[in-house]
């Protein structure tokens, strides 16, 4: 199956009470995590794009802050649960939702002042070229953020594979079918895309894209990476 079909079918499948679930799984960290990703986006970026948007978490909090939000997502099941999160928060004027691909971006170059993305580059098949795409759209001086999982250091690195390869999938199996996929497929995929990619290689793409000030902080002892830089 091709990535993108890939990506597709997890997600509509775990699209289903899929905060709630990914709050649980990750021990409550990941609103954390998305608050430190936003609190990177400078107060006076005024339109932002979140790529990944999803269920639109990150979204409503950027637009929360005062930014203008188009959240983008591949899957239509995943975009409809943001449209009814959205709807309810009445942030309907600030949040704008779109159907479309991370590999090519239905606006012209320079249309953002600021672009956020979260765990989108695993589900890509190119991910340097991807990044290339997101900076495309970000405007000269604007700034991007990424959230991503990392792999912790010993000795938290052996609580981190017991939690992947056994509390994910018993804890999805636990909620339905699809986030059983989801649960069994996560550790594998965390732990081959950090060693095929370290981030200096992945500090080298964004560099490439045209982004200086790159920066990283690793969250929950490792378990989560923001990245971070301005565009030159
Ligand atoms: C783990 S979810 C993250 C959702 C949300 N950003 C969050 O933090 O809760 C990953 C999202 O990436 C989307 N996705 C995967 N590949 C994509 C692509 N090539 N273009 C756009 N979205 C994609 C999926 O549909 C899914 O909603």
């Amino acid at each position: 199956m091709w990535v993108r079909e890939f990506a597709q079918s997890v997600f509509s499948d775990a699209a289903y009470r899929y905060d709630r679930v990914a709050g649980w799984l990750s021990y409550g960290q990941y609103p954390r995590w998305q608050r430190f990703l936003v609190s990177r986006i400078p107060p006076e970026a005024r339109c932002v794009l979140d790529v990944a948007t999803g269920t639109a978490s990150v979204a409503v909090l950027l637009a929360r802050r005062g930014h203008r939000v188009v959240g983008l997502d591949l899957t239509e099941a995943m975009l409809r649960e943001a449209t009814r999160k959205v709807r309810m928060l009445r942030l309907h004027g600030r949040v704008f939702l779109v159907r479309g691909a991370a590999e090519q971006l239905p606006f012209s170059d320079g249309a953002f002042d600021a672009l956020t993305f979260t765990f989108l580059l695993r589900y890509v098949q190119h991910p340097s070229q991807v990044l290339a795409e997101l900076a495309r759209v970000v405007r000269r001086g604007g700034w991007m953020a990424s959230l991503e999982f990392g792999l912790p250091d010993p000795p938290w690195r052996w609580w981190w594979s017991v939690h992947t390869r056994v509390v994910l999938p018993a804890g999805g199996r636990l909620v339905s079918d699809g986030w059983h996929r989801v649960g069994r497929f996560l550790g594998p995929s965390i732990e081959a895309f950090c060693r095929a990619h370290p981030f200096p290689e992945v500090r080298a793409w964004w560099e490439a894209a045209g982004f200086v000030e790159v920066r990283r902080r690793r969250l929950s002892l490792g378990a989560a990476e923001v990245v971070w830089g301005r565009k030159r």
